[in-house]
């Protein structure tokens, strides 16, 4: 590690505008030291004082941290609460007709809900949900549109103690079953069909051909939310509507007061092995850690116009769309269409339309904006915003530079955030009142977060050294476990060889400049980043293993300008090597397999075919050199421990 040097040398610096910082809730650097010097000097206390004034509980709490049983760390744990509650009732009595959200549909449709109706709302689906037999505990999967029922659906759940864990629309029924089944869901929310780009994807058929997979026997129902009125099939057993289900339904319902560790929700992200991991979070800490950032990292105030671009079917969207904002009584925008539908000014235009103050979006929808229309957001009113926000992956500084020129008209900060679905919100992301911005720089730790860049040994590097990114303490809105595997959740983030598994290790690998501001440098494990999302190298590989063509597979990243990484696949085909006229449908056929196992997103751009794959006398391939390959790059490795090196030529060229 300590050979990894920076060769990013950005030396543009931006301080905060005196007008932004005069209104900001944490108005300078000092502000922000003295909170983490109050969070340094004793972290449980500070969080314990957070959690007081920040959550409405039914029964406050007594124990800060138990940390009896580590990496099982447990906040707040005598405390009662429920996080519907702290999202929706705790707002009624002030402001139960402000806007919750404004939302517009795919096609242009725009409907608001205020405090009141969306209250009313997820109060007559949770009775729904009870009339159904969903009780505290149960684990319901969400499959739907981004759209205001996907928040009244994860809503309802925290209301009644279920655990939700929503999949992305854009997931196969293959992934979707595989998640359903670890979970043990009882029920699946879903929807007739899904409109995005003015494409209509079948989302109930999905659940159908998902459930029909072995072994998914816990689903009891199906809630089928109708989008598009298409004619879809319907299980007179398992099946009902959600129009149905609510029509008697009452829209008081009292909320499920759980434990401040009963868990929230779970949601599935990649790892660099096997199968797909359950990240459980709970109620109070991941609650706290959404509504701190809202206020630390958002600057949120109260007439803010908030939009979060993320699919509830990523951390993003359940942080910063169904929690964070609501937990706020914020006035958010949700859209259920893509930036570049009808055209490339859509974000541009839903932005002035709704007057937004505060857009957060990914790198890769700033890339894909920036090349099919650079100019584009001088044509459209933006003076509305005031804050600019990036997540999912490094944002590079040419990008950085055209949001904050082209978008924020070099007036509005960029919040580049560093987080992960692991650590539920913001860990490492400006202050955006207090720290003068570097272009590409995620900044500094939120206050109470113990952010390190350490060697293999746990001891921290000196600064302009790269390191593996960790954080020192237990913090309220981490993990709690993986659902069904607590062995694997300790291996993977809390590593024995690693200080003693004192340390989260998040996976990715860092440096510090001088100044102390950390420069997130990418994965250290096999995870690739395609358009802001993780996707596992060994779940691509298993997919095509799968295949009855292939023998053996081997995928890496290869940089995208647009994904920022695109997937690679090296392929040895069973029998022999395919002939010039067969590669074209074998890789067709290949692509859209792999689109079937895991969802379009994990595509090979490029499927490369050769007898054989480069691997180490002791039989372990050599992902170096096949990166390298990938990106057409000379070979200038030390291949002498290569078991066939003449396999290097057949895979250099694309077939
Ligand atoms: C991984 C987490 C957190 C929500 C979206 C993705 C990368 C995320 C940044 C950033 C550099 C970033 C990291 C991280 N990442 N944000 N601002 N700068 N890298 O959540 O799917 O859990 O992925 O995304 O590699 O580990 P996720």
């Amino acid at each position: 590690m300590a050979t990894i040097e920076s060769i990013l040398k950005e030396t543009r610096i931006f301080q905060p505008a005196h007008e932004f910082s005069q209104q900001a809730n944490i108005p300078n650097f000092q502000a922000y030291q003295l909170l983490c010097a109050e969070a340094e000097e004793d972290f449980q206390r500070f969080w314990a004082k957070q959690a007081n004034e920040q959550i409405f509980w039914h029964k406050p709490f007594t124990q800060i941290l138990d940390d009896h049983n580590p990496p099982f760390y447990k906040w707040f744990s005598d405390g009662k609460l429920n996080v519907s509650y702290n999202c929706l009732d705790r707002h009624l009595a002030t402001q139960a007709d402000k806007t919750a959200i404004i939302f517009e549909s795919d096609a242009g449709e725009v409907i608001y809900s205020t405090y009141r109706d969306l209250h009313q709302r997820v109060c007559q689906f949770s009775n729904a949900l009870k009339s159904n037999g969903i009780k505290k505990g149960d684990r319901v999967v969400i499959y739907m549109p981004m759209r205001i029922e996907a928040v009244v659906a994860m809503q309802a759940c925290a209301r009644i103690g279920a655990i939700h864990s929503v999949v992305f629309g854009g997931f196969s029924s293959k992934s979707l079953h595989e998640r359903i089944h670890d979970a043990g869901a009882v029920a699946v929310i879903t929807a007739d069909e899904q409109v995005r780009g003015g494409k209509h994807n079948p989302l109930k058929a999905t659940v159908d051909e998902a459930i029909a997979m072995s072994d998914v026997s816990t689903v009891k129902r199906v809630v089928v939310y109708q989008r598009t009125g298409a004619a879809i099939a319907l299980n007179p057993e398992r099946d009902v509507w959600w129009h149905d289900i609510i029509r008697n339904s009452s829209k008081e319902c009292d909320p499920e007061w759980v434990d401040a560790e009963h868990p929230l929700f779970t949601l599935y992200t990649s790892g660099s092995t096997g199968k797909p991991k359950g990240v459980q979070h709970s109620s109070a800490g991941y609650l706290l850690g959404t509504k701190v950032s809202m206020q630390w990292i958002f600057d949120y105030k109260p007439a803010d116009v908030f939009w979060c671009t993320a699919d509830v079917g990523w951390i993003t969207g359940h942080s910063y769309v169904t929690y964070g904002p609501l937990a706020m009584g914020a006035t958010q925008v949700i859209f259920e269409g893509i930036p570049t539908y009808p055209t490339a000014g859509r974000f541009w235009e839903i932005i002035q339309k709704h007057h937004v103050t505060t857009f957060y979006t990914a790198p890769t929808a700033i890339r894909s904006l920036i090349k099919l229309g650079a100019d584009l957001p001088r044509q459209y009113d933006l003076s509305s915003l005031r804050l600019l926000g990036s997540v999912g992956e490094p944002i590079n500084p040419e990008a950085w530079m055209w949001f904050y020129e082209k978008v924020g008209q070099s007036r509005c900060p960029i919040v580049d955030t560093w987080w992960q679905t692991e650590t539920g919100c913001h860990m490492i992301a400006p202050i955006p009142g207090a720290m003068a911005l570097k272009p590409g720089s995620c900044t500094f730790p939120l206050p109470g977060i113990f952010a390190a860049i350490v060697d293999e040994a746990g001891h921290d590097v000196e600064s302009g050294k790269g390191g593996f990114l960790v954080i020192k303490k237990p913090f309220p809105s981490q993990i709690r476990t993986l659902w069904g595997d607590p062995e694997r959740f300790k291996q993977t983030y809390f590593p024995e060889d690693l200080n003693h598994g004192k340390f989260y290790l998040a996976g990715d690998s860092a440096y510090r400049d001088k100044d102390g501001y950390f420069w997130i440098m990418g994965r250290i494990d096999d995870v690739l980043n395609v358009s802001g999302h993780r996707l596992g190298t060994m779940e691509i590989e298993s997919a095509l293993v799968a295949h009855p063509l292939v023998a053996e597979a081997a995928v890496v990243g290869k940089p995208h300008e647009i994904k920022g990484e695109s997937v690679i696949a090296f392929v040895v085909l069973k029998g022999k090597y395919p002939q010039k006229e067969e590669v074209a449908d074998i890789t067709q056929t290949l692509r859209e397999w792999v689109a079937k196992e895991i969802g379009p997103i994990a595509k090979p751009e490029e499927i490369r075919f050769g007898e054989n794959l480069p691997k180490t006398r002791s039989g372990k391939i050599m992902r170096r050199l096949l990166r390298a390959l990938a990106k057409g790059e000379e070979i200038t490795q030390d291949i002498s421990t290569l078991e066939n090196p003449a396999i290097l030529e057949q895979l250099k060229n694309p077939s």
